[in-house]
């Protein structure tokens, strides 16, 4: 099971989008897919329509307690496990466990023999919970919208993986929202996409995204040959070419 984490310390760059829709893109292939909401927020069990088991928490995950807790979604071999509200201290109950790095690999391993693919869809901090994640990991795929804020989140990340002393090699960057029209994307992008980090595909800023929270379903699914849906299309096939390498 090949574990890929949609990653960044800044908020609103596209996290959960991209892990509905690589997640959709995955099941597509075939490939038995587990999308994990980390986030809890609730996003993306949002967009699947899907809310939690009352009795899941932060503890039945910390146990490693899943299988009861993953639902299914309206599509074959893509399942969900919610994010309950109680996530939002998980970084905090697993400073009280010892403060690990490798608990989530523990956990996670539970369901290694059911899911070919597990995608993690990740809140935006830095927090012991982010550290567990990029150990746990073994591709984190950072959406960076073309602005200087953003690229030095990455720098960041960049700092965290060394410390972590995990392989640069498993941190992959794509751009996120693009708009070509604004010099600073254009500029950004000519300035560090060529970097070896950056995956060569984008997402470009586009309605049909925006509209998942209209119709809560992936891109794929409501506009299957839109601009929105090739594009994550396109992202899928290259995380998932960068992702079985390692
Ligand atoms: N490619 C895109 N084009 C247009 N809008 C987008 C695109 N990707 C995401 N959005 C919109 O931007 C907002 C933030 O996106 P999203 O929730 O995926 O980001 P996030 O990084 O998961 O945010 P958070 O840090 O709060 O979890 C949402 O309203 C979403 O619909
Ligand atoms: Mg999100």
């Amino acid at each position: 099971m090949k574990i890929i984490a949609i990653y960044s310390s800044k908020g609103g760059v596209g996290k959960t989008a991209t892990a509905v829709n690589l997640a959709y893109s995955s099941s597509r292939s075939g490939r038995r897919t587990l999308l994990c909401d980390m986030d809890p927020q609730g996003a993306a069990g949002y967009y699947y329509r899907i809310r939690p088991k009352e009795s899941f928490n932060r503890k039945q995950f910390l146990k490693g307690d899943l299988a009861p807790f993953i639902r299914g979604t309206d599509f074959e071999n893509l399942d969900l496990l919610p994010t309950h509200f109680s996530f939002r201290n998980l970084d905090i109950a697993l400073d009280g466990r010892g403060g690990a790095t490798s608990e989530f690999k523990k956990i996670f391993a539970c369901v290694k023999d059911e899911y070919d693919v597990l995608i993690l869809d990740c809140p935006p901090n830095m927090t012991l919970l982010s550290e567990n994640i990029i150990m746990a990991a073994d591709l984190v795929v950072t959406p960076i919208i073309p602005t200087t804020l953003s690229i030095l989140s990455f720098a960041q990340l960049i700092k965290l993986a060394d410390k972590l002393e995990v392989n640069r090699k498993k941190l992959a960057a794509f751009f996120s929202m693009v708009d070509r029209r604004k010099n600073m994307h254009s500029d950004t992008i000519a300035k560090f996409g060529k970097k070896k980090i950056f995956l060569a595909s984008e997402i470009p800023s586009l309605a049909d995204v925006e509209k998942m929270g209209l119709y809560r379903q992936p891109v794929a699914v409501t506009a299957p040959t839109s601009a929105a849906a090739i594009a994550y299309e396109q992202l899928w096939l290259e995380v998932w070419r960068k992702g079985s390498q390692l």
